[in-house]
C-alpha cells in the first residue's frame, strides 16, 4: 500500500467515525518552547491545557514533524528519520481509553477491501503502563488481546509528556513482532529490535512541571478534561505494509534513496558504508525540502542551523559517494517534491522558491568548502609543526563560525590527516556564542521577564482581546503588571512596564509590521507612555512604557489610546508593502516569495526571494505599476475564512507563517489578496504616493526594497526636486540638460588633471640641468642626490635618475638617487653608468639602503633600481644613507 493511500486511509477511517479532519500545521511551530513541530498532538497542546477551545472535540491529522536529536543515528538503524508524519486521532474531553484502544485495533487489522490496513492479529502486540489495569482490561475484554501479549512498563516507555512542562499521561503502545529472524520470542519485554512500537495511545489527563524529560518531574494535577493522543509514524507503517527492512527503502523515501545512487554511480546494497550515506542522502533531502516549503531558510541559528546543517551533511555525503565536485541538490530537491507532492501538493507550487533556496546554499556551501579547506589545512599545518595531534577548540570554532563548517566535517577532515579536535573547547565556545545569542532574542521578544511569567497571564486570564481593527482607543482592566521581570501589584512614576490588559486597541509588532504606539490612562491617577507592545507568548499583549505621572494599580480600569497618526502611517506603509508584492511578482514571476518585511510610519522594506538583481528600469516599473493602483483607489478589503477557501482564492500566505484554519484575508481587488492580520488603509488611494527608494542583496537569493509612503514620499520627491533646482541653477543649465552638463564638466576635470600631471612632469624633469651643475665630487664619483617635489610619481622620478645620468660625461663613476612622496609613501630611484659599477656601485644595494631608510625595501638591477616605503618623513634622511654608502 502506497503511502499516500495510508494517509488517506488513516484520515477517513477517523473521518467516518466522527473525528473532523485537521491539515497538518507547519513545521514552524507557534509554541516558544520548541524550534519545529516534533509530534502529532503539539498544534493541539493549548486544546489540552484548556487554553482554547476547540471548535471540534475529535480530530485527526497527518502531521509534518522534524526531530534532529539523533540526527547521528539516521541511516544507521531501521527506523530513525529527521522528517516523519504523524498519523493521529485526539479527544478533546470526548472520548477516552475505552473508545480510543478498540478504534486504533480495529483500523489496524480490519481487511485492506474493508478498509483497514490489514495487518494479521498474531503479530500484534501491546504495552500498557505498569498500574494501568483500566487499560489492560479494555485490551482483554473488549478487543480480546490474549493477556499474555499484554506487557507491563514504567514510566520511561510508557507515560508520555513532551520532555517539558505540559500536558502528560499514561499511554499504551502497539507492537509489530517483525518476526524470528529478526531476533528474540517474547514481545518487547523480551526484544525491542525484533517488536518495534508502532502506534503510541497517549491518555492525556495530567499536567507536569519541569524536571525529567521522561521521568523524574512532579505532576502538578490534572487537565480540566480526560483527552486521547495517539500518534503513529507514516513511515513505519509504510515499511510493515510495503513489506521492506527499515523506512529508507519505502515507496517515497526509496526514489530519492535511488536518485541517489544513480547520481553518485553507486548501488544500494553494495556497502554498507555507502548504503549508510545514500539513506542519509534520501532522508536529509526529504527533511530540507519539507522545511524549505515551510519557510526556513538557512541561517546559523535555530531552525534555519537544522536547516543548513542538514543540507551541508547532504552536500559532503554526495560528494564523498561521487568523488566528484558536482551540484546535485536539484535533482534530489525535485525528486523530493514529486516523492511528497501526493500527499503535499503545495510543494508544487512552491517548487521555483524552493529550488531557489536549496541551490543558493549549495552553491555557497560550495564557496565555503574551497576557502574553509584552506583554512583548514593552515589549522592542521600549524598543529603539526608544534608537534601536536589536536587541532584547536577556536580553530574548529572559526571555520564552523566563519565557513559554515558543521564540526563533523572538521572531525573528519582532521582524522583524514591523522589528527583530532579539542571537542570540548569547541563546545564550549559554541555555547558562549548561544548564550549571547539567546539573550539578545530574549531582550527584545520578551523583556527581561521569563516566559513563565507570561505564560501565566494567560493561563488564568486569557488572551488579550484586539479591538484595533476598529477602535482606536477603549476601556480596559489592567491584568497583569511586569516590572523589573516580575509581577508586581503596581507601579508609580518613572517605572520602566510591560501592562497586560484583557482587551487592547494597541496592535502588537508582528507580521512586519511595528506595534502602536499611545497611552494608557487611568483618569486622575496615572498615565503610563506606552512605546512597544509585542507578544512574547501566543495570544498575550505586553504593552511595554514608562509610568509618566501617578500610579497604576492591577485591576484599575484603564482608558487605552494609541496615537492614531502613527498607526495611520503603519497602516499605509502596510497596504503598499501588500502592492509592492504583487508587482514584484508581476514582474518576477510566482517564484518570488515574501521573505520578510517592515512597515514603520511611512516607510517600508519588504525581502523578497530572487535569483536576480532589480535594475532602475524593474524599479520603475514597480513603481509605475504601484502608483496606478494608488490612482485608481481601490477599496481595501478584510475578511475571515478558511485557509482553504482563501488558498483556493489565490491568497498570498507568507512563506514559512503558520495560521490556523480560520484566517483573515486582505484583499484590494483581484490585484492584491494576502492572508494578513495587519492594519491597512480603507482605499488604496489613502497612501497618496510610493516612492520606490533603492534595492540592494541582504543574503543568497534574497534581496530587499525599500519605498517611502504618503506625505514621507512626497517629502522624498520634493528634497530631491530641490536638490535638481539647485544643481540647476549652480551650472547654469537648464534641468534636462543637467546630465549632459556634468558629463561634460567630469570630462574637462579629467583632461585638465592630466594637463596638470604632464606639467609636473615637465617642470620635474627641466630641474635636470641644475642637478648635474650640483653635482657632488665624493673621491673621483659624482653623486647626485635629489629630494623631488612632492608629487613627483615614481615613473618621473626614474626619468629624471636616467636623464640626469645621461647629461654627466661617463668616463668617471655617476650615481643618481632621486626621490619623491607621489601621494603618502615615498618612492626612491637610482641609476649608476658603467664605472661606478666597476667600482662596486650598484644601483640595486644603493636602493635597498634608501628603502631601509624609508621603512621599506626595494632591489633591483645594477644600472638603475627602485623601491619604497612607509615613512615619507624620511627621504632626506634615506637619500643621507645613500651619500654615506656611496663615499665608503
Ligand atoms: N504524542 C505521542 C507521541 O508523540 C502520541 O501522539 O508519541
Amino acid at each position: 500500500m502506497e503511502t499516500a493511500e495510508i494517509a488517506r486511509r488513516f484520515l477517513s477511517y477517523f473521518e467516518d467515525n466522527g473525528h473532523a479532519v485537521v491539515p497538518s500545521a507547519s513545521l514552524v511551530a507557534e509554541d516558544p518552547t520548541l524550534l519545529l513541530v516534533n509530534a502529532g498532538m503539539v498544534p493541539f497542546k493549548p486544546y489540552f491545557l484548556g487554553q482554547r477551545i476547540p471548535k471540534w472535540d475529535r480530530a485527526t491529522s497527518v502531521q509534518k514533524c522534524v526531530r534532529t536529536v539523533d540526527i547521528d543515528e539516521v541511516g544507521k538503524t531501521s527506523r530513525h528519520a529527521s522528517f516523519f508524519q504523524m498519523l493521529g486521532n485526539f479527544s478533546f474531553g470526548d472520548y477516552f481509553k475505552e473508545r480510543a484502544i478498540p478504534l486504533a485495533w480495529d483500523l489496524l487489522t480490519r481487511p485492506a477491501d474493508e478498509g483497514g490496513f490489514g495487518l494479521p492479529a498474531e503479530r500484534l502486540w501491546v504495552t500498557v503502563y505498569h498500574d494501568d489495569d483500566e487499560a489492560a482490561d479494555i485490551w482483554a475484554d473488549s478487543v480480546g488481546v490474549a493477556p499474555d501479549r499484554i506487557q507491563r512498563f514504567g514510566m520511561e516507555e510508557n507515560y508520555w509528556s513532551m520532555g517539558v512542562p505540559g500536558p502528560c499521561g499514561p499511554c499504551s503502545e502497539i507492537f509489530w513482532d517483525r518476526g524470528p529472524a529478526f531476533g528474540e520470542e517474547g514481545g518487547p519485554l523480551a526484544d525491542e529490535d525484533r517488536y518495534i512500537e508502532l502506534w503510541n495511545l497517549v491518555f492525556m489527563q495530567f499536567e507536569r512541571g519541569p524536571g525529567g524529560v521522561k521521568k523524574d518531574y512532579p505532576i502538578l494535577g490534572e487537565l480540566p478534561k480526560k483527552n486521547i493522543d495517539t500518534g503513529m509514524g507514516l513511515e513505519r507503517l509504510a515499511g510493515v505494509l510495503q513489506g521492506v527492512d527499515n523506512i529508507y527503502e519505502t515507496d517515497t523515501l526509496g526514489r530519492i534513496l535511488h536518485r541517489a545512487a544513480v547520481l553518485t554511480g553507486t548501488r544500494y546494497g553494495d556497502h554498507h558504508t555507502s548504503d549508510v550515506g545514500l539513506r542519509v542522502i534520501a532522508d536529509h533531502m526529504r527533511t530540507a525540502t519539507m522545511l524549505v516549503s515551510d519557510g526556513v531558510q538557512p541561517s546559523n541559528e535555530k531552525r534555519g542551523y537544522v536547516l543548513r546543517r542538514i543540507l551541508r551533511r547532504s552536500v559532503r555525503n554526495l560528494r564523498l559517494l561521487s568523488g566528484e565536485d558536482r551540484n546535485y541538490l536539484h535533482d534530489l530537491t525535485e525528486t523530493s517534491i514529486n516523492a511528497m507532492a501526493d500527499i503535499y501538493p503545495e510543494l508544487r507550487t512552491k517548487a521555483d522558491a524552493i529550488h531557489n533556496v536549496i541551490d543558493t546554499e549549495e552553491k555557497n556551501f560550495a564557496d565555503t568548502l574551497r576557502s574553509g579547506t584552506t583554512l583548514f589545512n593552515r589549522a592542521a599545518e600549524r598543529t603539526k609543526s608544534t608537534g601536536g595531534s589536536v587541532v584547536s577548540g577556536a580553530d574548529a570554532f572559526q571555520l564552523h563560525d566563519t565557513y559554515g563548517f558543521p564540526i563533523d566535517l572538521t572531525l573528519e577532515m582532521a582524522a583524514e590527516q591523522g589528527l583530532s579536535v579539542d571537542a570540548d573547547a569547541f563546545a564550549e565556545l559554541m555555547q558562549r556564542q548561544r548564550d549571547a545569542a539567546k539573550a539578545d532574542a530574549r531582550a527584545k521578544k520578551q523583556g527581561n521577564a521569563d516566559l513563565s511569567t507570561y505564560s501565566a497571564l494567560v493561563d488564568n486570564a486569557g488572551a488579550t482581546e484586539f479591538l484595533g481593527y476598529s477602535e482606536s482607543e477603549a476601556e480596559a482592566r489592567v491584568l497583569g503588571i511586569i516590572s523589573g521581570g516580575e509581577s508586581v501589584p503596581a507601579a508609580r512614576e518613572g517605572d520602566k512596564v510591560e501592562l497586560v490588559l484583557d482587551r487592547t486597541p494597541f496592535y502588537a509588532e508582528s507580521g512586519g509590521q511595528l506595534a502602536d504606539h499611545g497611552t494608557i490612562e487611568v483618569p486622575g491617577q496615572g498615565v503610563v507612555d506606552i512605546a512597544d507592545v509585542q507578544r512574547p507568548v501566543p495570544g498575550l499583549s505586553a504593552h511595554r512604557g514608562t509610568v509618566r505621572s501617578g500610579v497604576i494599580t492591577l485591576d484599575d480600569t484603564v482608558r487605552a489610546v494609541i496615537d492614531i497618526d502613527r498607526r495611520a502611517s503603519v497602516s499605509r506603509a502596510h497596504s503598499a508593502t501588500h502592492l509592492i508584492h504583487s508587482a514584484l511578482r508581476n514582474l518576477l514571476g510566482t517564484g518570488t516569495g515574501q521573505a520578510g518585511s517592515e512597515n514603520q510610519p511611512g516607510r517600508l522594506r519588504f525581502d523578497f526571494t530572487a535569483n536576480r538583481q532589480l535594475g532602475n528600469a524593474d524599479l520603475a516599473q514597480v513603481e509605475e505599476e504601484v502608483n496606478a493602483v494608488l490612482a485608481n483607489d481601490i477599496e481595501v478589503r478584510d475578511f475571515q475564512t478558511t485557509l482553504d477557501e482563501a488558498l483556493s482564492m489565490g491568497a498570498l500566505a507568507m512563506f514559512g507563517e503558520k495560521y490556523g484554519d480560520r484566517v483573515r484575508v486582505v484583499e484590494m481587488s483581484d490585484y492584491s489578496r494576502e492572508l494578513c492580520g495587519g492594519t491597512h488603509v480603507n482605499a488604496t488611494g489613502q497612501l497618496g504616493l510610493v516612492k520606490v527608494l533603492g534595492e540592494s542583496s541582504i543574503g543568497s537569493g534574497v534581496r530587499r526594497v525599500e519605498a517611502a509612503v504618503g506625505i514621507d514620499a512626497l517629502r522624498r520627491v520634493s528634497r530631491e526636486s530641490l536638490l535638481v533646482s539647485q544643481l540647476s541653477e549652480q551650472l547654469k543649465a537648464p534641468r534636462e540638460e543637467l546630465p549632459e552638463r556634468i558629463d561634460g564638466l567630469v570630462g574637462r576635470l579629467r583632461s585638465a588633471e592630466k594637463e596638470i600631471e604632464r606639467l609636473r612632469a615637465e617642470q620635474v624633469l627641466a630641474s635636470a640641468p641644475r642637478l648635474v651643475a650640483e653635482a657632488r665630487e665624493l673621491g673621483d664619483t659624482l653623486l647626485v642626490a635629489h629630494h623631488a617635489p612632492d608629487g613627483t610619481t615614481g615613473d618621473d622620478a626614474r626619468r629624471l635618475a636616467l636623464d640626469v645620468r645621461g647629461r654627466i660625461p661617463s668616463d668617471r663613476p655617476v650615481v643618481v638617487a632621486v626621490a619623491a612622496v607621489p601621494k603618502d609613501r615615498p618612492v626612491v630611484v637610482v641609476a649608476t653608468n658603467e664605472p661606478a659599477r666597476q667600482r662596486g656601485l650598484r644601483a640595486g644595494d644603493l636602493v635597498g639602503v634608501a628603502a631601509r631608510a624609508l621603512g621599506g625595501g626595494g632591489g633591483g638591477k645594477p644600472d638603475v633600481a627602485q623601491g619604497g616605503g612607509t615613512d615619507a618623513g624620511a627621504v632626506d634622511a634615506a637619500l643621507r644613507a645613500v651619500t654615506e654608502a656611496v663615499a665608503q
